[in-house]
C-alpha cells in the first residue's frame, strides 16, 4: 500500500507558509556526515561564541530556573546532548524529569473561569531524553548548535489567567533581567496557543516576538522548495525531504529563518536553554507597580495605546495622547469611576445602569468628597461578550480605557488586573465580592490584591467593597442551573466558594455610592499617608450590610452582622445618591 510520506505532508505545509513568510538568502546549513559522535564533543565551530550574555552566577543561586546545554527542540520534546547523560558516559547520570505545570484552568471560549465547571486539566511538561540513533529529522541527526538562539521557557501555573501569569511569570522574568536577546517560550499544554495578552506583558522583556514551545520544537520549512521525491515504498528509508541524489550523505535541509531568532535559519539545537518553573509556593519580590510601569512604557513608546472612547455621565470622554507619559487627560476635580461591565454566566453587575444613572444625579446633586467636587461614571466590558476573548486590540484598549478613571470597580475576577494598568499615585481599584465571598471565604481573594497593591506602595490604592446583603446577591448561572437541574452535576466542581464568587450582584446605588465618596477621600494624588492611616484604623474597606447600611472596617471579617454587634461599629445609611441619611 502506498502512503504519502510525511515529507510531503510537511513539504505542502511549508508551501502554503512560504507565501507569507520573508524570504531571508540563507547558507545552507552544513552537513557534518562523518559519522562522529557529537555526544562527546564540545562544538568547536567558530560562530559559537556566546553571543546573548547569560549572569551564571545569579542563576545558580535561582532555584526555579535550570539551564541546560546542548540541547534540541523537536515538537514536545527537549533532546539532549550533554555528555553526562550519554549512554556512552560510563559515569552516565540519569536524565531529569523537567518540571511539570501542575495547575491549570482550561480557557473555554466563554465569560467565566472554567474552575467551577471541571476546567481543571492534567498537569503537563516538555519529554526531556538523550540523543538517540534514530533522530526524526535531519536537524536533529546532525545537531548544530545556536549560541545566538537562548530559548527561555517559560512554564508557570495558570498561564492562561492573566492576573496569575502577570504576577508570577511576567514579575519573574522582570527580575530576571535577562539580556533581551533571548527568546522567550511560554510552555503551552495540548497545542494550545497564545493569548494575546502573552505577548503584549512580555514585550519589553525581549526584542524577539513570545513563541510557544510548539513553535520551538517546530519542524521549520526548507529553504528552497525542493523537487518532492516519493519514497513511500521503503519503510526503512528516511522520509523527509531529499536533497539531490547523494546516497551517503545526507544533506541538512537549511529552514527559512523566523522572528525568534537572529540565525539565517530557523534553529532546532541550542547551546544553551533556560527552564524556569514557578512553583504555586514561587516567591516573586519585585513590587508589581514596578513591573506594571515598565509593561506599559513599553506599549507607549511602541505607540501602541488607543485613543480611547468612553462615555461617562452621558458624555463622550476621550484622551488624545493615550501614549504621552507625561499627560493626564483627568479633570482633578471630577472623580472618574470606570465600573466593569461583565457578560456570561457569573459575576455580573445586575443593574449596571441604574448605578450609571444614580452616579450622574449624585454628581447634579453635589457630589462632594476629599478634593472632588463632582463624580462621572462609565462602564466598560474587557472582553468581547460571546466568547470571554480579549483581543490584542482589546487588551490595549483596555489599558488606555483604565487610565482615563481615578477608580476602577470590578466584581473579582481577572478584571481587576486591569488596575495595574492604571496612572499611578492617583487611582484606587474597589473590589466588589459577593454574598460570602469577602467574609466566610474571604481569605481567598484577600490573599491577591490586597497584598500586591500594598507591597506596591499603594500605587494603586486598593478597597474591598464585600456585598453581605442578601438582597444585593443573586445566584450565579452556574449555581442557579445546578438547582434548577438545567446543568449537568457532573459537568461542576461542587464547591460553595466558587458558588459564593460566581454569584451575580445587584448592589443598591446609595450605599456604592457612599463607598465611593470614602474611595474619593482618600485618593489625594500623590499623598497616601490618609489611605495608609485609614487601614491602620481598620477603616479602609467596606462591608454592605443586611438592610442597605455600610460600615467600614478591616479585610477578614468572617460574619459583618455580628461583627458590627460585638465592635459597636457605625453604620452609615444613605439615600439613592449617597448623600446620608440620619
Ligand atoms: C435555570 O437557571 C438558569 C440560570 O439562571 C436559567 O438560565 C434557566 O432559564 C433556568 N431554567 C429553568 C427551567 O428554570
Ligand atoms: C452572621 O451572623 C448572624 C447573627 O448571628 C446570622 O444571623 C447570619 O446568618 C450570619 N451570616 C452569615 C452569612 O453566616
Amino acid at each position: 500500500m502506498r502512503r504519502p510520506s510525511l515529507g510531503l505532508v510537511a513539504f505542502l505545509v511549508c508551501l502554503s507558509l512560504s507565501r507569507h513568510a520573508p524570504r531571508v538568502d540563507a547558507k545552507p546549513r552544513k552537513s557534518s556526515d562523518d559519522g562522529k559522535s557529537h555526544e562527546d564533543q564540545p562544538d568547536e565551530s567558530k560562530e559559537q561564541d556566546e553571543c546573548v550574555p547569560l549572569d551564571l552566577e545569579a542563576l545558580e543561586d535561582y532555584r526555579y530556573c535550570q539551564l541546560y546545554e546542548r540541547v534540541c527542540a523537536h515538537q514536545d520534546t527537549l533532546i539532549t546532548h550533554d555528555f553526562r547523560y550519554s549512554f556512552a558516559n560510563p559515569k552516565r547520570e540519569m536524565v531529569p524529569e523537567l518540571p511539570y505545570v501542575d495547575i491549570w484552568n482550561f480557557p473555554a471560549a466563554l465569560e467565566a473561569n472554567t474552575d467551577a465547571l471541571r476546567g481543571r486539566q492534567p498537569k503537563y511538561h516538555l519529554q526531556f531524553r538523550t540523543a538517540s540513533a534514530h533522530e526524526p529529522t535531519p536537524a536533529l541527526r546532525h545537531p548544530s548548535f545556536s549560541a545566538c538562539t537562548l530559548p527561555v521557557v517559560l512554564a508557570p501555573e495558570f498561564p492562561f489567567n492573566m492576573g496569575e501569569f502577570f504576577a508570577r511569570a511576567v514579575a519573574a522574568v522582570h527580575s530576571l533581567a535577562l539580556d533581551p536577546r533571548v527568546t522567550l517560550v511560554l510552555l503551552t499544554p495540548q497545542s494550545l496557543g497564545l493569548a494575546p495578552f502573552h505577548s503584549l506583558l512580555m514585550q519589553p522583556y525581549s526584542k524577539y516576538p513570545l513563541i510557544t514551545s510548539a513553535d520551538l520544537g517546530a519542524r521549520g520549512c526548507p529553504q528552497e522548495e525542493r523537487k518532492q521525491r516519493r519514497r513511500a515504498d521503503n519503510e526503512e528509508e528516511d522520509m523527509d525531504w531529499e536533497d539531490g541524489e547523494s546516497g551517503d550523505a545526507e544533506a541538512v535541509p537549511a529552514d527559512r529563518a523566523v522572528a525568534w531568532s537572529p540565525d539565517a535559519s530557523q534553529p532546532h539545537c541550542f547551546k544553551r536553554l533556560l527552564y524556569c518553573k514557578w512553583d504555586i509556593q514561587a516567591r516573586v519580590g519585585i513590587p508589581l507597580a514596578e513591573v506594571a510601569a515598565r509593561v506599559v512604557s513599553a506599549m507607549q513608546a511602541a505607540r501602541q495605546l488607543p485613543v480611547p472612547s468612553l462615555v461617562y455621565n452621558g458624555a463622550e470622554v476621550t484622551d488624545p495622547e493615550p501614549n504621552d507619559p507625561q499627560h493626564d487627560p483627568r479633570d482633578p476635580v471630577q472623580l472618574r469611576v470606570l465600573v466593569e461591565s461583565r457578560h456570561g454566566p457569573v459575576r455580573n453587575i445586575k443593574n449596571l445602569q441604574d448605578l450609571l444613572d444614580a452616579c450622574k444625579e449624585a454628581d447634579k446633586r453635589g457630589f462632594s468628597a476629599g478634593g472632588f467636587t463632582g463624580i462621572s461614571c462609565a462602564a466598560t466590558s474587557f472582553s468581547d461578550a460571546a466568547t470571554g476573548r480579549v483581543s490584542r486590540s482589546r487588551f490595549l484598549a483596555n489599558v488606555a480605557a483604565v487610565r482615563t478613571a481615578h477608580v476602577l470597580v470590578v466584581v473579582h475576577g481577572a478584571g481587576a488586573s486591569n488596575s495595574w494598568w492604571m496612572r499611578q499615585g492617583s487611582s484606587a481599584l474597589v473590589e466588589l465580592r459577593p454574598c460570602l465571598f469577602g467574609t466566610k471565604y474571604g481569605s481567598w481573594p484577600d490573599k491577591y490584591l490586597p497584598p500586591q497593591h500594598q507591597k506596591s506602595r499603594d500605587k494603586i490604592r486598593f478597597f474591598a467593597l464585600n456585598v453581605e446583603d442578601p438582597e444585593q446577591c443573586e445566584n450565579g448561572d452556574i449555581e442557579a442551573g445546578l438547582f434548577n437541574k438545567s446543568i449537568a452535576k457532573g459537568s461542576l466542581t461542587w464547591d460553595h466558594s466558587y458558588f459564593a464568587r460566581d454569584k451575580h450582584l445587584r448592589l443598591k446605588s446609595g450605599p456604592f455610592l457612599g463607598f465611593l465618596k470614602h474611595v474619593a477621600a482618600l485618593l489625594a494624588p500623590g499623598d497616601t499617608e490618609a489611605y495608609s492611616a485609614a487601614r491602620e484604623a481598620d477603616l479602609l474597606h467596606g462591608y454592605l450590610l443586611p438592610g442597605g447600611g455600610l460600615v467600614l472596617g478591616q479585610l477578614g471579617v468572617k460574619n459583618a452582622t455580628e461583627w458590627v454587634e460585638k465592635e459597636a461599629a457605625e453604620v452609615s445609611t444613605y439615600n439613592d445618591w449617597g448623600e446620608p441619611r440620619y
